[in-house]
């Protein structure tokens, strides 16, 4: 009898460390998360884009009103040229290239930032 409770304790010391050594393995996994998420959203032009109304028409990966941004990532190497140029549709706003949609200036925005919006959108190709 006595050995039988000594038998079950044991199984159950263990899977009580058994358990711990899980938790502790997920919490771990949930920090690495956190983190990868962390340095994600700290992109500068990631921030912009969260912060102007490009949302409101982009898409990461669907077209909406505007093409997905891995879309134009495709379509675009990210050349000074391209990035410049694109910068300047963005300030400027345009119409032709997907399409009849056009896309509203933003005239208040700086060459730098929607240059940094941009190199946040091209970075998005697929490998
Ligand atoms: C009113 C809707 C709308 C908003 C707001 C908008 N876009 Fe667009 N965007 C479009 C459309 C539509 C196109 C496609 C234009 C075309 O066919 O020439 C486009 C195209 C683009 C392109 C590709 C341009 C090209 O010539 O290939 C980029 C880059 C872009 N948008 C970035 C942005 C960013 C960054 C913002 C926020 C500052 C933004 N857009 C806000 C609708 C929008």
């Amino acid at each position: 009898m006595k050995k039988t409770f000594l038998i079950l304790g044991a199984v159950v010391i263990f899977m009580a460390s058994f358990t711990k050594a899980d938790l502790a393995k997920e919490k771990s996994a949930v920090a690495t998360a956190t983190m990868a998420n962390h340095a994600f959203q700290s992109n500068p032009g990631e921030k912009l884009i969260n912060k102007n109304d490009c949302l409101g028409c982009h898409n990461k990966t669907n077209k909406i009103i505007g093409p997905a941004y891995v879309d134009i990532a495709k379509k675009y190497p990210a050349t000074e040229k391209n990035i410049n140029m694109l910068a300047d549709k963005i300030i400027k706003g345009g119409t032709g290239v997907w399409g009849n949609m056009p896309m509203t200036a933003h005239a208040t925005l700086k060459k730098d930032d929607a240059k940094l919006m941009v190199k946040y959108i091209l970075s998005l190709k697929k490998k």
